[in-house]
């Protein structure tokens, strides 16, 4: 069954990390007014809906993922109100915007578990998962100890500063783990509906919802969590029933099993994700394999195809930039995959110039290796790269030193840019219901070493072969129909016979069939 907004079917997602992409009052940080200003450009890409990184009050040991106010911009980005005028700014010229959610934990600081570490019990006591003895550590889990009057120790989710919240336990073994239905992990799941239900009322479309298959503990096939997810979804579909969610899971018979709209092709885990964009050798480089991709991928399809969809990013805040392993022509190649794949595709901010991953940064706000690519948008060639005004040095992350940086302006104006093709390909992909989102995939070739991708997508109507060559030599891919238009080529024209299309070397062509 399917039951998506209707927006979703043609959604093709920008992400913005809002630190780092455009900084309105030269304070060296981007903030809210930044976004709702560039809004134009990402239209004019061709995106028509945004996921936003977090944007709440926090101490920032996590870039915003630990949240201290779930009800409050951080005022380095502005005010609830300039978020709602961004909401509605998106809305006037057709876009969706949806807010990370961050459900799993809070920030250490959180007024929560301020309380929830008092030895006296309160409110908040059970907000958290604590076990009874400081001396004992939840099995399987990090926890924080010897911070509290409280005697136990408290699970965290990521890092050390991030406790995680009590949704119960699927198979409680312990005294101290309470069931799912126990009147502490209940409020913890209203208190977090409340929070959507907030934001939702102000005008946001959804979220994107952070490690969302982890909230119950001890939950190994995800039976919990997915019951959880089910119970969350009933209560938007009573109170808000276009509130989209996507989920940071990487498990679509899961997550869309728990309500959840589309999930996340994801870089770690058993995706091969990686061998396509992030390896030592990515097939997008031209002389990797994407076989083990294809087949982990189809097996994810089949199971979230007519209720579901995968979404496969082009990168993202946790992950190097593409612009590490794949450039030039590659990278054009890389984006005609991206954008002729089914599900929604998602563009990280700059990927769409080649921006750089920036080597050797000090971490910022908990980054390590990752602060390299959250580095400031490059909109300009001037010295604050269009970015900010601010003094070099007041800049949260610096800018990538390299003085051939790309930027938007100079890219626009080159019609053979990597931002021009992007644009391309993205219209492309908008005028045929056959790319978009809920399009068909039947793969005829899967890439392994030495050979082409090609798929058919289709829709009712319509048939498009899809063929990616980043090898270095030519290759007949079969051809079980007449072809029609050539949509897209880059790089050489096929040679179309009888029965095959011959993609030569480098290059990528979208072919219309009957
Ligand atoms: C996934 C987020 O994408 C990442 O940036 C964050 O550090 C962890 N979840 C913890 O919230």
């Amino acid at each position: 069954m399917k039951n998506r907004p209707e927006w979703l079917s043609n959604a093709v997602f920008y992400e913005i990390y809002p630190q780092s992409f455009k900084d309105t009052d030269g304070d060296g940080i981007g903030n809210i007014k930044g976004i709702t200003e560039k809004l134009p450009y990402i239209r004019d890409l061709g995106c028509n809906a945004i996921w936003m990184n977090p944007c709440f009050d926090s101490p920032f040991g996590d870039a915003g993922y630990d949240v201290s106010d779930y009800y409050k911009v951080a005022p380095r980005y502005g005010t609830n109100e300039d978020l709602e005028e961004l909401f509605a700014e998106a809305h006037k010229l057709g876009m969706h915007v949806l807010l990370d959610l961050v459900p799993g934990h809070t920030s250490w600081k959180h007024p929560w578990f301020l309380q929830s570490m008092k030895a006296t019990a309160n409110e908040y006591t059970d907000r958290y998962i604590w076990t009874d003895s400081v001396w004992e550590e939840a099995p399987g889990y990090g926890s924080l100890r010897g911070i509290s009057d409280r005697d136990g120790s408290c699970i965290v989710n990521f890092f050390t500063h991030q406790p995680a919240l009590n949704y119960g336990f699927y198979k409680p073994n312990r005294p101290w783990q309470q069931p799912m239905d126990s009147k502490g992990a209940l409020a913890t799941r209203n208190a977090m509906k409340d929070v959507m239900a907030f934001w939702l009322s102000k005008g946001c479309d959804g979220f994107r919802v952070d490690m969302a298959g982890s909230l119950v503990k001890n939950d190994e096939d995800g039976k919990g969590t997915i019951a959880l997810w089910q119970d969350v979804r009933s209560f938007l579909n009573e109170k808000f029933p276009e509130a989209v969610l996507v989920s940071e899971w990487g498990e679509p018979d899961k997550s869309i099993e728990g309500g959840f709209h589309m999930d996340f092709l994801l870089h770690f885990g058993p995706s091969h994700y990686n061998d396509l964009f992030r390896c030592e050798k990515p097939f997008f480089g031209g002389e990797g394999d994407a076989s083990a991709f294809v087949e982990k991928y189809l097996e994810s399809y089949n199971k979230a195809t007519g209720n579901g969809l995968i979404c496969i990013p082009s990168g993202n805040h946790d992950m190097d930039r593409l612009a590490r392993t794949i450039s030039g022509e590659h990278a054009k190649m890389a984006f005609a995959f991206l954008l002729s794949m089914p599900g929604a595709p998602f563009l990280y901010y700059g990927d769409e110039i080649g921006m750089r991953y920036v080597e050797n940064l000090t971490s910022v706000e908990g980054g390590y290796g990752r602060t390299g690519s959250r580095s400031p948008m490059q909109w300009d060639a001037s010295v604050g790269a269009g970015f900010s005004e601010a003094p070099a040095e007041k800049f949260y992350i610096p800018l990538d030193p390299d003085s051939k940086r790309p930027n938007v302006e100079a890219q626009l104006a080159d019609r053979n840019s990597l931002i021009n093709e992007v644009k391309k390909l993205i219209r492309i992909r908008q005028a045929h219901e056959a790319l978009r989102n809920e399009g068909g995939i039947r793969f005829v070739c899967d890439g392994a070493k030495g050979k082409p991708l090609a798929y058919y997508r289709s829709s009712a109507g319509e048939q498009i072969l899809v063929v990616i060559n980043p090898t270095v030599e030519a290759y007949p891919v079969p051809l079980e129909t007449g072809a029609g238009e050539l949509l897209y080529c880059l790089g050489n024209k096929p040679a179309i016979g009888e029965g095959t299309c011959v993609i030569p070397a480098g290059s990528v062509c979208f072919l219309k069939v009957c």
